[in-house]
């Protein structure tokens, strides 16, 4: 078992302790505050909460980073160009509607590269974690992507847009593309997660367009030191915010870029 560095035990510690309240809440989720944020997203109290203890454990551990929250705690980035990308509750609608399937996503960027990563799933307490140049782990066991590179044999997993995003039908074209070619697709609504089961082998490759980066920070560090692939689906570099991220090993890779080549279907307004 490799010995957690300092950096990394300050991120294990932050979301520890900020599982400790999602944990909490999620057991009495009907007594929850909730109100609504936008369209099919909704904002918690947990949610809040998971927030403010992450930047203080953060800040804790090292005052000088900078900090970019999705639920808003914002820090300029240090002379060293660091910040945090942290998603305190990835899996807001699973976490609202009872299903045990959600996690904190911690990255680290320095100057543009994800150096450090953890997601936890508080539930299966799942650590993932990884720093770059020295692998990826889930709970001190190293993680190596899947060898598969058949894609009748391999399980895929995507997300897809819901009410008030953009993009059901190129959606909808790729799955149709995808779907009787491959074992399975999966859509847990977890991206910080669906990046981590890649890294560990789980599914062999994942898709999803028009994510934040505080959803795919630290995922793409655990592929990536898992020895997977990440790019953006046609193939190009993945940009951290509102692109889109094609994960996979890289046997499928190719495969994975060639199959998700369709366009939407003409709208009748065209
Ligand atoms: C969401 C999840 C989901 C993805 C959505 C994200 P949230 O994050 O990562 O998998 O499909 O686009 O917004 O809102 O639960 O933190
Ligand atoms: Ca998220
Ligand atoms: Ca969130």
């Amino acid at each position: 078992m490799a010995p957690r560095s300092p950096l990394i035990n300050v991120m294990v510690r932050a979301a520890h302790k900020a599982a400790r309240g999602l944990k909490r809440d999620f057991g009495e989720i009907e007594h929850l505050q909730v109100s609504k944020k936008g369209p099919a997203d909704f904002v918690s109290t947990a949610d809040l909460q998971a927030d403010r203890i992450l930047r203080e454990e953060l800040t804790k551990g090292r005052p000088e980073f900078g900090i970019l929250s999705e639920e808003g705690s914002l820090r300029e980035p240090d002379a060293e160009g660091r910040r945090w990308i942290v998603d305190p509750l990835d899996g807001t609608t699973n976490f609202l509607h009872g299903l045990p399937h959600f996690a904190i996503s911690i990255g680290l960027e320095q100057r543009g590269a994800i150096v450090a990563a953890v997601v936890y799933d508080p539930i299966k307490d799942e650590l993932f974690h990884a720093e770059r140049g020295g692998g990826a782990f889930l709970n001190d066991r190293r993680l190596r992507v899947s060898a598969r590179s058949r894609l009748e044999e391999s399980l895929l997993a995507t997300g897809m847009p819901f009410k008030g995003k953009e993009g059901s039908p190129l959606f909808l074209s790729e799955l149709t593309e995808v779907i009787d070619k491959v074992a399975g697709v999966r859509r847990w609504g977890v991206a910080s997660l669906d990046l981590a089961y890649v890294a560990a082998g789980r599914y062999d490759a994942y898709w999803e367009r028009g994510l934040a980066s505080w959803d795919i920070a630290a995922g793409i560090l655990l592929v990536r030191e898992a020895g997977g692939y990440i790019s953006a689906i046609d193939g190009r570099d993945v940009i951290l915010d509102g692109g889109s991220i094609l994960a996979s090993n890289s046997e499928l890779h190719s495969d994975m870029v060639r199959l998700l080549k369709v366009k939407a279907p003409a709208s009748k307004a065209d």
